[in-house]
């Protein structure tokens, strides 16, 4: 997983746990230790990307304690 803060914005990205060691609390702990470190820097706020389809990682980010937004769309322009 990477955490970022720009001073604005926190950011959790690529959360990901290997097979074998799902269900035993990493990922919650991941996001627990990223969140202290963005409380820490003045951080209010987390915002992750989450594929629709992707129902497992719903689950996830939801028992985390993270709730979707409808009014967001990414807008993207590829360089
Ligand atoms: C999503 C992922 C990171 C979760 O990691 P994890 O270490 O297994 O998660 P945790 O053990 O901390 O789970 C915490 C809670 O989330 C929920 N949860 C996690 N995986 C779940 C699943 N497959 N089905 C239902 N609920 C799930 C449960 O409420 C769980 O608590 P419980 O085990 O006490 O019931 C892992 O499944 C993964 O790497 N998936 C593939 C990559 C991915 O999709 N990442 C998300 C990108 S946005």
């Amino acid at each position: 997983m990477t955490a970022g803060f720009d001073g604005r914005r926190c950011c959790a990205y690529r959360l990901a746990v290997h097979p074998d060691h799902r269900r035993q609390g990493v990922a919650t702990a991941l996001l627990e230790a990223a969140e202290r470190r963005f409380a820490a820097l003045g951080g209010r706020r987390v915002d992750a990307l989450v594929l629709e389809d992707n129902v497992r990682a719903h689950h996830a980010w939801g028992a985390a304690g993270y709730r979707r937004e409808d009014h967001w769309r990414r807008w993207v322009k590829p360089l």
